[in-house]
């Protein structure tokens, strides 16, 4: 039997605006963790998908070809030039949140990928698992950017431009973030999609709010560089407010943004898609409990803490 796992991530700057090509920055989570099982079954079994949490088993040969899970195992699959005609069990489950803004798509596509190389004896770098991922990320997403497989395949802090090379990024400081969760669940694809009309109706405003989040990561990537915790507090903050211009937030975001920056928290802003799913705060060793009751006290349905660096 072999095994795959791969992280969450989160976005620490630049969602939505890195759609249209600026830079963004996100980081792994490794508290939460997707993990696959490939194993043998009898012959002639073919392949079975077992999505545990999905509480759904189906056989490869009878899934949509829009089905991402059935996707990233063709593709891995003739990628390492292994026939499909294999008797396997894959079996899935993941400890992130589904559309929550922590990358568990991506996060379980790069189990799979890592556990069909583990049970076949392959091996390919984390450039090529992500070209991969990127391909069933088209299906969760429509659009995407390629951050997450990049972040997730990568397992490493990255400062990510669409279509430009990516970059793998010093932390001179390690920083603490609470990342809590709203419980409400938000399609990425919808959000993305009504960014996209908003642009289509006003370019200039919402390009402009794109090139500002732009210079937020720019600045975001030389703050962390430099281990200035204040100055990327403060990035962080003025990011979330140009995704509130950018209509991606919402009451329950904004309540739990409060109750961090109650808590002491250095900054706060969402993270990923946002309109629900994961918000993150930046705090010190001395305001972490202090923010993490604060979130929970205002309904967090999940805090998480994570180390950076
Ligand atoms: O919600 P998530 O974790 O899939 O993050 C989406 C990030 C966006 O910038 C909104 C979309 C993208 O493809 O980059």
């Amino acid at each position: 039997m072999a095994v795959g796992y791969a992280s969450g991530k989160a976005i620490l700057f630049g969602e939505h605006a890195v759609v249209y090509g600026q830079p963004a920055i996100a980081v792994p989570v490794t508290q939460v963790q997707a993990r696959a099982e490939v194993k043998d079954v009898g012959r002639g079994q073919g392949i079975t998908i077992v999505a545990r949490d999905l509480g759904r088993t189906y056989k490869l040969s009878e899934a949509p070809p829009d089905d991402a899970l059935r996707t990233i195992v063709v593709s891995t699959l003739e990628r390492v030039r292994v026939g499909q005609e294999k008797d396997l069990a894959i079996t899935v489950s993941s400890t992130i949140p589904v559309a929550r803004g922590l990358g568990s798509g991506a996060a379980v596509s790069t189990a799979i990928v890592r556990a069909l190389l583990e049970h076949f004896d392959k091996w390919l770098d984390s450039r090529a698992i992500s070209d991969l991922v990127f391909e069933t990320e088209k299906i969760h997403h429509g659009n995407p950017s390629g951050i997450d497989n990049t972040v997730i395949a990568f397992e490493k802090p990255v400062y990510f431009v669409k279509e430009g090379p990516m970059e793998i990024f010093w932390v001179q400081r390690s920083f603490l973030l609470v990342i809590a969760d709203t419980g409400v669940q938000s399609s990425t694809k919808v959000a993305v999609e009504d960014v996209r009309r908003a642009w289509e109706k006003e370019p200039i405003r919402y390009e402009g709010l794109f090139e500002d989040i732009g210079t937020i990561a720019e600045m975001g990537r030389q703050a962390i560089e430099q281990g200035d915790m204040e100055t990327m507090g403060r990035l962080m903050t003025e990011n979330q407010r140009l995704l509130r211009l950018l209509k991606v937030s919402s009451p329950e975001l904004e309540g739990l943004i409060g109750a961090a920056q109650q808590g002491g928290a250095l900054g706060a802003k969402l993270s990923g898609a946002g309109r629900g799913g994961n918000m993150i705060a930046l705090v010190t060793q001395e305001t972490c409990g202090q923010v993490s009751m604060m979130l929970r006290l205002a309904g967090a349905k999940d805090v998480i803490v994570t180390e950076v660096g």
